[in-house]
């Protein structure tokens, strides 16, 4: 296997260090990818340093022109503090012509803008939670149809942020709330959902033209007290000791036919094509009690953390870490925007 330079953009403050020695399983939870990432490409043989990048392009224009990497690592998550620019730091990869990892800037951008993304997939007749948008500094109008209880979240944050118990309401004073709580403190326009009773599925994806699905994830509660829905909000995401108290895991969906894997398969790969997505991503999906699927989200660039959805999915079906991080430098290095000619 070629030996290559890999430069590894990450967020200036995750710029891991060397070893995890000395450092709390909390210190370690906040750069843990781009440590594994990095640890991962130099056991894989190939020369990969850290970039930190916050709010100045010219380092990544500095290290493509002086060190001239192969391929850039993207694990950015924002650029500038804002989550949604990272569509823009793969634009500028495009604008260098320098090969990178992960999505391409459409693909971000699209998922980026949850009621957009939406709209492509209604288009196609994918079946998604109806919904409408509330924007900031307006009054909230409803459309007529819509059936409580709702959900109310932010139409672009991402990793749960403002997601609790509180998102679901059941009537129009709570909804107001909620709105006012996205607009107020989250300072984005709201995307009201109808809510989706289910079991929570991810479906890990990798590939540009032709696509790879791992099998079907599920988030499990298996101690949730009576009354608490099964949502993956900020705190089942990100807080260890619930996630023991409510007995959170997440592990191969059980119990689900042969043509339901195979329906949720090529439903995932529609949606990765309809919404331009490339390199790797995870879709996060509702199934109901009679089997109706609902695409909540695209994922692209998901976390690639050892031991998360993605990595452990790929696993179970022999694909190890190494292999992983090493495919999706190959479609990194491959891929080609439709508007090179
Ligand atoms: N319409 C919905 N119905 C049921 N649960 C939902 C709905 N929207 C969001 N959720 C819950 O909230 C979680 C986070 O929502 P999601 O849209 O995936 O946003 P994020 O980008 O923060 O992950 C989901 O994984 C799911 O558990
Ligand atoms: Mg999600």
């Amino acid at each position: 296997m070629k030996k290559l330079r890999v430069v590894v953009l990450m967020d200036e403050d995750l710029v891991p260090p060397e070893s995890l020695d000395g450092y709390s399983e909390e210190e370690v939870l906040q750069w843990k990818t781009e440590f594994d990432v990095l640890a991962t490409l130099r056991d894989l043989g190939h020369e990969a340093i850290p970039l930190g990048v916050s709010d100045n392009l010219g380092v990544i224009r500095k290290n493509i022109v002086e060190w001239k990497p192969h391929i850039a690592f993207n694990l950015l998550e924002e650029f500038h503090g804002v989550a949604v620019f990272d569509q823009h730091v793969a634009s500028y990869l495009e604008l260098m012509k320098q090969p990178y990892s992960g999505c391409n800037p459409r693909g971000l951008m699209l998922a980026h803008d949850k009621a957009l993304s939406k709209k492509i997939l209604a288009y196609h007749r994918i079946a998604t939670p109806r919904f409408a948008v509330i924007q900031r500094r307006r009054a909230v109008k409803l459309p007529q149809r819509h059936v409580y209880p709702l959900l109310v979240k932010s139409v672009i944050e991402e990793a749960s942020l403002g997601i609790s118990g509180e998102s679901i309401v059941h009537d129009a004073q709570h909804l107001k709330d909620r709105v006012a709580y996205v607009h107020e403190e989250l300072k984005t326009d709201a995307l009201v959902e109808e809510y989706i009773e289910g079991r929570e599925l991810y479906v890990g994806l990798l590939g540009n033209r032709r696509l790879q699905t791992f099998p079907v994830w599920e988030m499990l509660f298996k101690r949730l007290p009576e009354g608490v829905p099964n949502i993956a909000t900020a705190k089942v995401k990100w807080d260890p000791a619930y996630q023991e108290e409510i007995g959170i895991e997440t592990e191969a969906a059980e119990g689900l036919e042969p043509a339901t894997v195979q329906a949720i398969t090529k439903l995932c790969k529609r949606v990765y094509r309809v919404l331009y997505q490339s390199g790797y991503s995870r879709m996060d999906l509702r199934m109901t009690a009679d089997q109706r699927v609902y695409v909540l989200e695209a994922n692209p660039n998901p976390n690639l953390s050892y031991g998360e959805d993605l990595a452990e999915s790929a696993a179970a079906v022999g694909v190890t870490y190494e292999q992983l991080i090493q495919r999706i430098l190959n479609l990194g290095l491959s891929y080609r925007p439709r508007w090179y000619g």
